[in-house]
């Protein structure tokens, strides 16, 4: 099977109703089942996949998502591009709620999540090239067809990813400033050290829910899930807009 784009949606994405002709896979991979089905469909007329990153009713915390089964199903269905749809908090300037960015750098804070292919005893040690963590050509075609679109769309930043499930101090949030992340998000590692490592074209089109905690114009403001997820269903209308425009382009 061929597939022209993987999307892989995370909090307040569980599906992609613009597919069509949708079909439902539950693969099975050598790192065990993915988060949940992968629905393949027709948009703009080229073969979708798309995966709900935390299962459809969002039952997987950041730290218990199986990211190597996600992205091994992805690659086993004959996905090449991978476009990760992340939630993310925004810590600089240009990053406030309901804005969509498409990040160039990231920072990883996770611990404790396996994050690599080259666990199990007699794997092939990898030490693949990082330097640019999201595929340099794909985040060129997402940026593209935004423009195309008539999307707004920031068109660079660097992710910071953290362990979460809770979100994060006003101090690492500083810290994290500091360290020049834009954007903050619990997802973002290992999935794209993974997909390095699997060789797929891999692209983050992050979509900003809230200030990070201390970042905004109040720095006291209590960050909700009604919040992140209504700021989440209003940046997301660009965001079918964007994928159109990838598929044709
Ligand atoms: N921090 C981490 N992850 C997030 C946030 C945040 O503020 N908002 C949405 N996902």
């Amino acid at each position: 099977m061929r597939i022209d784009l993987a999307v892989i949606g995370g909090t307040g994405v569980y599906a992609l109703g613009e597919l069509t002709d949708v079909e439902t896979l539950q693969p099975d991979t050598a790192y065990g089942a993915p988060s949940g089905p992968i629905r393949v469909g027709r948009l703009a007329g080229q073969r979708v996949a798309f995966l709900a990153r935390h299962g459809e009713g969002h039952s997987l915390p950041p730290h218990k998502i199986n990211y190597r089964a996600n992205l091994a199903a992805l690659k086993a269905m004959g996905a090449q591009r991978v476009l990760a749809l992340n939630t993310v908090g925004g810590i600089s300037e240009h990053f406030g709620p309901r804005v969509l960015a498409c990040p160039d750098q990231l920072i990883d804070y996770t611990w404790g999540r396996i994050s690599t292919l080259c666990e199990e005893p007699g794997s092939d040690v990898l030490h693949v090239d990082f330097g640019d963590p999201y595929t340099p050509a794909l985040r060129r075609q997402v940026i593209a067809a935004a423009e195309h679109a008539g999307v707004a769309l920031v068109n660079a930043g660097c992710y910071g990813a953290t362990q979460g499930p809770r979100l994060e101090t006003k101090a690492e949030i500083a810290r994290m400033r500091r360290d020049g992340c834009d954007l903050v998000g619990m997802t973002g590692m290992p999935e794209a050290g993974l997909a390095r490592e699997l060789g797929l074209d891999y692209a983050c089109l992050a979509i900003i829910a809230n200030w990070a905690a201390g970042a905004g114009p109040d720095v006291d403001e209590v960050i909700t899930l009604d919040d992140v997820l209504a700021n989440v269903a209003v940046a997301m209308a660009g965001v079918p807009k964007i994928l159109q425009r990838l598929l044709t382009a």
